[in-house]
């Protein structure tokens, strides 16, 4: 069936400026902050193999079905889950999906928006040649500097924020589509110098081992989790964002081949990350386990010793920090296209409403760097529970339901229609996918994380012996 909606938001000028949306969201500190110290985390190259299948099997199809869904419905993914729902006679409940991806952004960018400050301070010091010459010694404790300072981490932050609010008030397309356009690449050339450094370190050839030769018995079930919760949080999916871009998106665009540009694009700049800091870390002795902090301590040891330095190091956490921005807004989309819709709320003000939300839940985090430290939860701090919770929990949940709304409650015609690749081949490996395979997957892994499976494989044998 085909349905004709028009969103009251406005189109993407192009499928070009879709793609390029939709990558500046993928694209930010999930590629270049998270993915090189949660690889250093789990061991290395089995880690890595299992987040290239995550994307590739769970991640595309995925993608592809939060696409679909936002295109028809048109709406904020509140609205168009309801909607949804109920054009292909389910109950309208599943609008709750909407409202757990709105929570889930909100919870998300509170901590993105800390890290990202983080950036923007990094580029004042970078700058100002701060780093010349230093040594490993130097670069960690300009960090513990950063991060033991509550207040100077609270002004970024803010200001993170406001640059945030600023963009989404004005509305997401104006602006962004010229931004991204020349930005992206410069981020690209950026990590291309940076590899050529890398190279020169006399370590790369130990990097590339540790990223892509897999040792599978460092492999548990909690890291397979961590690389399937980044592989949903680096393509931006999970929480209604990619839907809500998807919302925006012209008719007749093949969203097959568009989520396949973006799912390559993302990957190849975090990879590009891996490749290279983990020379910087094994020349210099660090230990790739440091954690959150591991991009920040490893990057300036290189800009300060390569030609230009504070040049390169200013420009390359610029363009971090714009990275990092437009993936912010798409995170806090979905809630500010909810609140002019039902609410008949402007923009400006509703982007104001979001901004204070989440700058408010971010002061935790903040305070979890230093005053609160040793306040935890399950032995993580507020900024380690909530990362647990949103990476682990919430983006594989939700992706989870929207592959099974999808898939199973979506009628077969409205899919086809939507997705306009035919009945062939290619819509049946999709729908395969999605179907069977990302639901499996997912469910799986929490079984094994929440040590169920061995319980209900017990449960089996005791049925059929
Ligand atoms: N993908 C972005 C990154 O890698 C972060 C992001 C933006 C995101 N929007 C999202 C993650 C929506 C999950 C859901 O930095």
């Amino acid at each position: 069936m085909t349905v004709r909606r028009t969103s009251m938001h406005g189109e993407w000028s192009s499928r070009m400026a879709f793609i390029l949306a939709a990558t500046g969201s993928a694209v930010g500190l999930g590629n270049i902050w998270r993915f090189p110290y949660i690889t250093g985390e789990n061991g290395g190259g089995a880690f890595v193999l299992v987040y290239l299948l995550c994307i590739a099997l769970i991640g595309v199809p995925i993608m592809m079905a939060e696409v679909l869904l936002g295109r028809r419905g048109r709406q904020s993914p509140i609205n168009t889950m309801r909607t949804l729902a109920t054009e292909e006679g389910h109950s309208p409940l599943w609008q709750l999906l909407g409202w757990a991806g709105v929570i889930s952004g909100f919870l998300i960018l509170s901590f993105y928006s800390v890290i990202a400050g983080q950036a923007l301070a990094y580029i004042v010091r970078a700058a100002g040649g701060l780093f010349t010459g230093i040594t490993v010694a130097d670069s960690k404790q300009i960090y513990a500097a950063l991060e033991s300072d509550p207040e100077r981490l609270l002004a970024w932050h803010t200001l993170f924020m406001a640059m945030t609010m600023v963009v989404v008030a004005r509305g997401v397309k104006s602006g962004l589509e010229q931004a991204v356009r020349f930005l992206m690449p410069g981020l690209l050339i950026m990590m291309l110098v940076l590899l050529g450094y890398a190279m020169s370190t006399g370590a790369f050839a130990q990097a590339m081992r540790f990223l892509f030769r897999p040792d599978f018995t460092a492999l548990t079930w909690n890291a397979v989790l961590t690389a399937m919760g980044q592989a949903f949080f680096t393509l931006s999916l999970g929480m209604g964002a990619i839907m809500v871009y998807g919302s925006y998106l012209p008719k007749r665009t093949s969203i097959a081949q568009t989520s396949i540009t973006i799912a390559v694009a993302d990957t190849m700049v975090a990879l590009l990350a891996g490749m290279v800091i983990f020379p910087i870390v094994f020349i210099n002795g660090l230990e790739p386990t440091a954690g959150p902090s591991l991009v920040f301590k490893t990057l300036p040891i290189a800009f300060g010793q390569m030609w230009g330095g504070p040049f390169f190091g200013a420009l390359f956490f610029l363009l971090l920090s714009f990275a990092a921005w437009t993936s912010a807004i798409s995170l806090i989309e979905p809630a500010v296209a909810w609140m002019v819709e039902n609410h008949g709320m402007s923009r400006a003000k509703a982007a104001v409403w979001a901004g204070a939300i989440t700058w408010v839940l971010g002061l935790g985090t903040v305070l979890s760097f230093n005053l609160w430290s040793e306040v935890t939860l399950f032995g993580k701090t507020f900024f380690g529970v909530l990362d647990y919770l949103t990476f682990n929990v919430m983006l594989p949940l939700g992706g989870l339901f929207i592959a099974v709304f999808a898939a199973w409650l979506m009628s077969r015609r409205s899919t086809v229609d939507e997705l306009a690749i035919g009945d062939g081949l290619g819509y049946e490996t999709w729908r395969f996918l999605v179907r069977f395979i990302s639901p499996a997957a997912v469910i799986i892994v929490f079984l094994y994380v929440l040590g169920l499976l061995p319980l209900i494989s017990k449960v089996f044998e005791a049925i059929f012996t």
